[in-house]
């Protein structure tokens, strides 16, 4: 069976205007993603981790490499793909509702069927009886899942999300994996997740790609084979803190020098 994405030897490097030399943010990055896997890419700040994500969204176009998604070189922006970025962009002046129907009008989609959807999706994520709500009602968390159900109305095939949950609390972002995982399961949406996050990238992934410093380049290839459904208390497992401690080497955390 084919791969449902290949990204071959994708480079990127940003022209920094004058006579400086361009800024490579990424080098060299390959891998596959299966047909719903959820992959994430792991790596300190500054190593290209958005600059990837932006490229297999078709927003930035690559200087060397190819992306294929379901057979197809990826060249522009794709319909069929849905983003969460870490700045949520809602639109303060609609209501939840809104927002998460605010693509279907763009598409032009908007219609019943369209927004019966947008309800369950809302349901889904807790938030039913809130859609007339502004978000500047809800709180950061309840925020996020609007963001979520905004990206998955046209039912994407692939679900692009850029540190969604860093800006929220320890509780609330393990309360958002689980939602989040559930979610995948319910709509077998194939997930490219950016974290620099250890435990967060161990908990949602099958597979963990980790970055070096830039120029980003995958530095270790994680296969995670804890059985879904995951709950929270497989973060405490022998299994889990191995996995994490594989990850955290390869991002090079036992490196740092100790004085003394
Ligand atoms: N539009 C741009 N023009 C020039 N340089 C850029 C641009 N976008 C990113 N860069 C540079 O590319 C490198 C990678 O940036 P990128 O935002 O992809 O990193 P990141 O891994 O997402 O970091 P963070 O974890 O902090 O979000 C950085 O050195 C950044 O300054
Ligand atoms: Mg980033």
């Amino acid at each position: 069976m084919a791969a449902f994405g290949v990204i071959d030897k994708v480079g990127m490097a940003y022209e920094s205007g004058g006579r400086k030399a361009p800024v490579v943010a990424i080098e060299e990055v390959s891998c596959t993603i299966a047909d719903g896997e959820f992959v994430a890419l792991l790596g300190p700040s500054g190593c290209g981790k958005t600059t990837l994500l932006r490229i297999v969204a078709g927003l930035v176009s690559k200087t060397s490499g190819t992306i294929q998604i379901r057979g197809k070189e990826v060249t522009g922006p794709q319909r069929d793909f849905g983003f969460v970025f870490q700045s949520l962009n809602l639109l303060p002046w609609r209501s939840v509702l809104d927002n998460v129907l605010f693509p279907m009008e763009i598409l032009g989609l908007r219609n019943a069927a369209a927004v019966a959807r947008a309800q369950e999706l809302l349901e889904m994520v807790g938030l039913a009886g809130l859609g007339r709500s502004r978000p500047s009602q809800l709180s950061g968390g309840m925020q996020q899942r609007v963001a979520l159900c905004r990206a998955l109305i046209h039912k994407p095939v692939l679900l692009l999300m850029d540190e969604p949950f860093g800006a929220l609390d320890e509780l609330t972002r393990m309360e958002m994996h689980d939602l989040l995982l559930n979610i995948r399961a319910a709509t077998k949406t194939t997930v490219l997740f950016v974290t620099h996050s250890v435990s967060e990238a161990i908990y949602l992934s099958d597979q963990v790609l980790v970055f070096s410093r830039r120029p980003g380049r995958i530095v270790e290839n994680i296969k995670v084979d804890l059985p879904y459904p995951r709950r929270a208390q497989i973060r405490y497992s022998e299994a889990f803190t191995q996995l994490e401690r594989r990850a955290s080497e390869a991002l090079g955390v036992f490196k740092c020098a100790m004085p003394g």
